[in-house]
């Protein structure tokens, strides 16, 4: 009798260990997901890299606007789209800003030839609630001109909660803008 509760007691004690073990690991591996440039995050610009094909947001087929003079660090001279779109079945607002630069530009340079200039496309997409919920749901991404991710000078790449928790980047930055919706040009009542 008293072995049989022993080993019962050593049994129970095996499955507590296993089981904090288990809570461990998964807190490891969800601490090692990054805020961005995570493969997921990856996939998620490339779907959507498509759909602003798609809808005429980007690539040699977008619709062109007016430049216009902007600041440090995104273009010299800027261009600026925003709609609604719909992204793995979630339709959100999206801002999408063709940042321009090289050596003496002007606007008129740019409406003539944008894909000299063209030096990327930053975009802020509106996810699903939930997505990230400190800093309302922003998708954050800075693309080349072919679609492909900038990455910053750790070879992160750039799309994501980008870079949530960092003193510096989109998300800190864009923290500052007037109105607390993250935008600075817009307000987010214009496409609601
Ligand atoms: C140091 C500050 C700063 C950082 C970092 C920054 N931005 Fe911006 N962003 C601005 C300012 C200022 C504007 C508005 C002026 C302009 O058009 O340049 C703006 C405008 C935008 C807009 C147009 C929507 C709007 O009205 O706000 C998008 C989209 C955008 N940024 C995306 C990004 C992305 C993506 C990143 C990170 C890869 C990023 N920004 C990093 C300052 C910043």
């Amino acid at each position: 009798m008293k072995k049989r509760s022993l080993i019962l007691l050593l049994t129970i004690l095996v499955a507590l260990l296993g089981i904090t073990a288990c809570m461990y690991e998964t807190k490891a591996v969800q601490q090692d997901v990054p805020p961005f440039g995570s493969e997921v995050d990856v996939s998620y610009s490339q779907e959507l890299w498509k759909i602003l094909v798609d809808a005429k947001l980007v690539g040699p087929g977008m619709i062109r606007s007016l430049p216009y003079e902007g600041m440090e660090p995104h273009g010299v001279i800027l261009e600026q789209l925003s709609t609604v779109i719909k992204v793995k079945g979630h339709t959100g607002m999206v801002f999408v800003k063709a940042n321009y630069m090289g050596k003496g530009m002007t606007r008129s340079k740019v409406v003539n030839e944008p894909a000299v200039y063209l030096k990327a496309v930053t975009v802020m997409f509106k996810r699903e609630k939930g997505y990230d919920s400190d800093n309302q749901d922003w998708f954050w991404v800075k693309y080349k001109p072919d679609g492909s991710l900038h990455a910053n000078p750790k070879g992160m790449l750039l799309a994501g909660r980008v870079a949530k928790g960092k003193p510096a980047g989109c998300i800190a930055c864009h923290t500052g803008a007037d109105g607390g919706d993250y935008l600075f040009n817009n307000t987010a009542s214009h496409l609601d």
